[in-house]
């Protein structure tokens, strides 16, 4: 069994922060969200990886994971020159996948437990394809399944007006070599991409049986800004413990469920966990609220901080309340001095400011 983790894409709506990373790499928890999928792919037992890349943050991709061997795998990268669609990945990956069956795994989903139980289940169902499914409030913004009475795919929808289940389709599935005759079948979308909805749905014409399993606990896609927030929210929630490693001086408290790294420092500050302080990070005179990610280098003083995400090697001064916000690394946010009180905003491309 080999897998597939798709880390190319445009990531558009995760602009600024991926005109210069992959979105991939956007970290969860001060961690990449691309590093709990190569840990989930590695708890089903493979270690054989092939991982897509874009042009513009393939090498980002491969700085940032190497060649695999801090997780005992290894990694074959696979340029897709064009962000054609999951199913055009998999036509790309055809010789790194050769006859093998294989997990696909998007790189910027997560899912609660992992992917073992699923990977076993295929070994032993015996179908051509396996589909994770999470029952969803608003399935019109997903793929969407039909199953038959013994869990067996009848049909899939991409996005439908009028959804006929609440079964949305997680970006996590298993297929034996045939999906490769399904794929050569289809036809672009009308968004010009090859589906990999549509390859599924083509396997089942061809008669093959497609599978799907219903995931109980939380799944997490983190394609835009409140999804990161989110997937920063649960993953804190669940997977945070104590651990101080920087220094807390006499003058601040520290509470709950914190990670402080080394070389960082707080100094007559509250931090309220759960909390992840990356290392080498100075937090003085601040509040620091639950769900919230500073990755290292950072410098807050005299900040109010909440339920945000904060990547390496900002400086925040003077800023009170910060809440809901996921702010690119280098960032200055600090409060002027001069007697003319205005906002001066020196910001990216697609970026968002709400005051
Ligand atoms: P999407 O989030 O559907 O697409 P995207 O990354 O282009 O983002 P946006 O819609 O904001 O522009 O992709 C899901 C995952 O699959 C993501 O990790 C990127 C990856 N992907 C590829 O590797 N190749 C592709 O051709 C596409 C469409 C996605």
């Amino acid at each position: 069994m080999k897998a597939l983790i798709l880390s190319g894409g445009r990531g558009t709506r995760l602009r600024p922060l991926t005109h210069t990373t992959a979105k991939q790499l956007i970290p969860v928890a001060n961690k990449p969200i691309l590093f709990f999928v190569l840990e989930q792919v590695r708890a089903a037992g493979i270690d054989d990886i092939g991982i897509i890349i874009s042009p513009e943050t393939g090498q980002n991709v491969r700085d940032t994971v190497g060649d695999g061997s801090r997780w005992g795998a290894r990694i074959t990268y696979i340029l897709q020159d064009t962000p054609g669609g999951l199913a055009h990945a998999v036509k790309t990956a055809r010789e790194f996948l050769s006859d093998s069956p294989f997990l696909m795994f998007l790189g910027d989903n997560l899912i609660q437990g992992g992917v073992e139980g699923l990977v076993r289940d295929f070994a032993a169902c015996g179908a051509d394809a396996l589909i994770q499914l999470k029952r969803v409030p608003d399935p019109r913004q997903f793929g969407v399944a039909v199953l038959d009475e013994q869990d067996r795919v009848v049909q899939l929808i991409e996005k439908p007006q009028n959804p006929p289940s609440d079964l949305a389709l997680v970006g996590i599935y298993l297929f034996s070599p045939v999906v490769h005759r399904a794929i050569d079948r289809i036809k672009p979308s009308w968004r010009g991409e090859l589906e990999i909805t549509d390859a599924i749905q083509e396997l089942i014409h061809m008669g093959h049986r497609v599978e799907a399993r219903v995931l109980s606990g939380w799944w997490l896609d983190t394609g835009k800004k409140d999804d990161i927030l989110e997937a920063n929210r649960v993953v804190l929630d669940e997977y945070a413990r104590r651990d101080i490693r920087g220094e807390v001086d006499g003058g601040s408290q520290v509470v709950g469920r914190v990670e402080i790294g080394t070389g960082s420092r707080v100094v007559n500050s509250v931090v309220r966990g759960p909390v992840v302080i990356g290392s080498n990070v100075t937090i003085i005179d601040s509040f620091i609220g639950p769900y919230t990610a500073i990755a290292g280098g950072s410098h807050l003083e005299r900040v109010s901080l909440e339920h945000s995400v904060l990547l390496e090697n900002c400086r925040l001064v003077d800023v009170e309340r910060i809440e809901d916000s996921l702010v690119g690394s280098n960032t200055r946010v600090c409060r002027s001095t001069a007697r003319r009180r205005a906002l001066r905003l020196f910001v990216g491309d697609d970026a968002e400011v709400v005051i």
